[in-house]
């Protein structure tokens, strides 16, 4: 990693000293908290209000018309009476903006600060040169460990939506805890154990080919399990392949090493396939977990935990939990049934006990479906009313609904099915303009990277809680705000460093004082935000904050291409320029990546 005092180098090199650090403030990493202590300091001055209050009282704002921080007045907490629209014009009049800041206004009983272009041209381009794939690292929470659980497929049953939604998500939000210092564990807590694995067994020794296993045991299971479904139909009511199938199971349960042996390689099969699908989306898990690593008398424990706490209460054999006592809206849940088999719930809190043994983890993330929120609320409320003081460190991160996922061959079921088809349908695309798809070396790769670039991409649009369309012809055109669109802008971005001759050490020590356009100020204000979004993301935990703010980033280095040239200009000029769109490119290959996606540098 680059040196942590480039940006206090960076000021000297301006003859200027770093503001006093406030403790919550990361300088050496973030302008923006630069700014903020210079304000702070500043404020304080005038006002003698706590540095703490004025401190926490900056905003950053959505539009940079708006300034890069814009403070309410009444935060400062002013005695009543005070008029403070006039507080607010006395301040910004009394405030001393020195090298750091261009404007200070009163809008309202709002005071608005603008950075000033020429501290930010050399700190923020230097920085972020130097720091490369580093840059928007925070060291938030150095030695805290955070779990994050996603995906969670169902061996036995197909990949729908759901899962490839929070398998996007949950890649998304392992990366951003990574980011801000954290130690991350990816778990995928598979569906890996019930009465389907019975059927499954039953349905193997008629159906099942051992070839076809080992060459794609994902597919095979599924077509197993369709066939054996079937037969049950069929069969109906006392259907003698189901009665075989609870037998089985009861071996499994009852630990038969025979029974147990085909459920096992079932299982191993399907992880090593995962592994390598996952991998196309950036993606690597820590933990392979799953249902079957609860053990019985980890769910023994549980109950009998639930029996200490006094939360149980009985209805005729089965055994209930009343949660309404605690929150009306949580109901009542059933832990185990009339015959002694445990549920979900019992099950979903003995593996979170495990895990905090285990892992000691500080947080601990779940993404699920929003149809989810009832069970997983009804779960955390329960690890907390059984006085386990990390049940607060529980977070579910919910996402809405994907409607109309399907391919040309019907209903999409697996991962690497949504993937090929991505891919195929992304090389048609290409395809269709025949002299640039001629220059692409390796065009498959790059349709691949593409496609899946578009996926994730209409997953990050909009907020998590919204449900959306998967539309093949909107997620793959190269217009309007796509990931292709930001593949190529990225490409662009590096198809300018290629045609140039300018070295990083020229960029390095750029005559920055030549960039005096308005774009240009522009784009320096949005790449010197990117930390500040990162943070932002850590508490809202959009997807969107970091793809809305992609787009921007690349709709403003879109509109500097007509002003802001390169090819053709004095060495001077032409090097401070491309410093200052290498910065941008870093910024965009960062956020990509963070979203789960692989850049590309042509296509
Ligand atoms: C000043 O405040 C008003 C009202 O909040 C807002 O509409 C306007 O955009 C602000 N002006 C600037 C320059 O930000």
């Amino acid at each position: 990693m680059a040196s942590v005092t480039q940006i206090t180098e960076g000021l000297k090199g301006l003859g200027l000293a770093q503001p006093e650090a406030m403790p919550a403030s990361l300088p050496e990493y973030n302008v923006y908290d630069v700014m903020r202590n210079y304000i702070t300091d500043e404020l304080h001055r005038i006002t003698k209000k706590d540095k703490s209050i004025i401190f926490s009282a900056l905003d950053t704002t959505n539009v940079l018309e708006k300034g890069d921080f814009i403070m309410p007045v009444p935060r400062l907490r002013l005695e009543k009476g005070t008029d403070l629209k006039e507080k607010a014009t006395e301040w910004a009049q009394e405030f001393n903006k020195g090298e750091f800041l261009s404007q200070v206004v009163a809008n309202g009983t709002f005071l608005q600060f603008y950075f000033n272009k020429n501290l930010l041209f050399p700190v923020v381009i230097k920085d972020v040169l130097k720091r490369g794939k580093d840059y928007g690292y925070l060291p938030l929470a150095e030695g805290k460990k955070v779990i994050v659980e996603f995906s969670s497929p169902n061996i036995a049953k197909p990949f729908h939506a759901g899962h490839l939604r929070s398998t996007i998500i949950g890649g998304f939000l392992a990366n951003l805890y990574e980011t801000a210092g954290w130690d991350v564990t990816r778990i995928n807590y598979l569906g890996d154990w019930g009465k389907q694995f019975g059927l499954l067994a039953v349905g193997f020794e008629k159906y099942g080919s051992e070839e076809a296993l080992v060459a794609d045991p994902i597919n095979h299971l599924f077509e197993v399990y369709v066939k054996v479904n079937k037969d049950i139909e069929t069969e109906g009511e006392n259907s003698a392949t189901n009665e075989a199938a609870r037998a089985y199971f009861k071996r499994m349960e009852d630990g038969d090493e025979a029974a147990l042996a085909i459920w096992k390689r079932f299982r191993e099969y399907s992880i090593e396939k995962y592994i390598d699908t996952y991998a196309r989306l950036n993606i690597k898990y820590d933990v392979y977990s799953g249902e079957s690593q609860v053990s019985q008398e980890a769910m023994k424990k549980v109950i009998d935990q639930f029996n200490e706490k006094g939360l149980i209460h009985e209805d005729r054999g089965a055994k209930l939990i009343d949660l309404t006592k605690f929150n009306k809206k949580l109901g009542k849940c059933l832990v185990q049934k009339s015959d002694g088999t445990s549920l979900y719930l019992t099950r979903d809190v003995g593996e979170a006990i495990k895990r905090k043994e285990l892992y000691k983890f500080d947080k601990m993330i779940y993404v699920i479906a929003a149809q989810q929120d009832l069970h997983t609320a009804q779960f955390f409320e329960i690890l907390k009313q059984m006085d386990y003081p990390w049940a607060k460190d529980l977070l579910h991160v919910n996402f809405g609904m994907v409607q109309g996922m399907s391919t040309r061959k019907g209903t999409v079921v697996f991962l690497d099915k949504i993937l090929e088809e991505t891919k195929e349908k992304m090389h048609e695309v290409m395809k269709k303009n025949e002299a640039k798809y001629a220059q692409i070396e390796d065009p498959e790769k790059v349709a691949d990277l593409i496609g899946l670039s578009s996926v994730i991409m209409q997953d990050h649009s909009a907020k998590r809680i919204n449900n959306y369309e998967f539309n093949w012809n909107r997620m793959l055109s190269f217009e309007g705000d796509t990931g292709p669109y930001l593949q190529y802008a990225h490409s662009r971005l590096c198809s300018m460093q290629r045609k140039s001759d300018i070295t990083e050490e020229e960029m390095l020590n750029a005559e920055f004082n030549l960039l005096v356009e308005p774009c240009a100020e522009n784009l320096v204000r949005t790449i010197a935000k990117w930390p500040e979004v990162i943070k932002r993301a850590l508490t809202n935990h959009e997807p969107s904050t970091i793809a809305t703010y992609l787009f921007d980033l690349s709709h403003i280095v879109s509109s500097c291409y007509d002003i802001l040239w390169v090819h053709g200009q004095e060495r001077d000029v032409a090097t401070a320029r491309l410093a200052l769109y290498m910065a941008a490119r870093q910024v965009l290959n960062n956020g990509l990546r963070l979203l789960g996606i692989t850049p590309v540098e042509r296509m």
